[in-house]
């Protein structure tokens, strides 16, 4: 009696649910901007590697985007199944089941795969569809301190799926002429997400990227205008252009592994710190 009751209550349970829990309590943010190139995987990337090497937090990065850039940041060969596309395209699929070491002693990586590409569409005939990832997170979140999901360059329903399973929001612009275009289009989707989906997203910042800073004038007119539009969500930091960001990726290295003294370094090294200082004057003091 009591064995049929067990295999009974583990039909009902989903591999998922069934795994031990981590101990831990993951934060986890959404890095995104519809508006391609401007540093949504470099950021991933060597946030997610300051926040392991100097913070000694657990990270996990989760690739959201079929172009598969997070894995070739990290030199893991493309995935030919076993990543994220599976999981979403699975019942009741597993985030756990995916997870891969990276050169970051506590960094992991979830691999994009081919099948990302057709989940898309797929996903916009399923019931609950926006809640897949945010299901397939949940024994991830125990083991975690941070969860990092790369989203791909539009709003569709991987990034809507990514908000979801998200508690902030951060978003790299850099500081073109265009800056500003799209931004409408995702605080829109943050509202459909808090208002229509029941889910309490953040905007935990915007981050200026590859700041030129011999572009004055432009960097001061782009600069106040995202001011007048976010104030003191904007962080502090800002990250400038430096080519050796560009270099690590082609080695497929975060920057503090390729050239630890570079300015690319020395701006994520900061935006880590700044991160970890916003997210606990967020959290308020502890409590005796
Ligand atoms: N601060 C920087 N200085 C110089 N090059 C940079 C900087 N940030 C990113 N890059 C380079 O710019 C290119 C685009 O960066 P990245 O892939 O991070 O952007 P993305 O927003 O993820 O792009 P996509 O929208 O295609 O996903 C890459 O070649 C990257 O190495
Ligand atoms: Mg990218």
């Amino acid at each position: 009696m009591r064995e049929r009751l067990a295999s009974r209550i583990k039909k009902i349970l989903s591999p998922e649910e069934m795994l031990p829990l981590g101990g831990r309590q993951a934060k986890v943010i959404s890095i995104s901007n519809q508006k391609g190139g401007v540093g949504k995987t470099t950021t991933s990337v060597n946030l997610g590697a300051g926040l392991a090497l100097f913070h000694h937090k657990k990270v996990l990065l989760v690739d959201m985007d079929a172009q598969g850039h997070i894995g070739t940041s990290l030199n893991h060969l493309a995935s030919n199944g076993g990543g994220i596309g599976q999981v979403l395209g699975a019942k009741n699929g597993s985030i756990m089941d995916v997870i891969v070491p990276t050169v970051v002693p506590q960094m992991d990586m979830t691999p994009s795969d081919h099948s990302l590409l057709e989940a898309e569409s797929q996903l916009a005939g399923k019931i609950g569809r926006e809640f897949i990832l945010r299901k397939a997170l949940t024994r991830a979140r125990t083991y975690y301190d941070y969860i990092l999901i790369d989203c791909p360059p539009n709003l569709g329903n991987l990034t809507v799926n990514a908000y979801v399973a998200s508690d902030y929001l951060l978003i790299p612009c850099d500081l073109s002429a265009l800056a500003l275009e799209g931004m409408e289009g995702i605080l829109e989707v943050v509202d459909t997400v808090n208002f229509r989906l029941n889910h309490p997203l953040k905007i935990l910042g915007v981050l200026t990227t590859r700041v030129d800073h011999r572009n004055l004038v432009m960097n001061e007119t782009v600069f106040a205008r995202l001011k007048e539009a976010f104030s003191d969500k904007l962080f502090r930091t800002q990250i400038t252009v430096n080519t050796d960001l560009n270099k690590a990726q082609l080695r497929g290295k975060p920057i503090f592994m390729v050239a630890r003294s570079s300015a690319g370094a020395r701006d994520y090294h900061a935006l880590a710190d700044e991160l970890i200082e916003r997210l606990d004057s967020l959290s308020g003091p502890t409590r005796l």
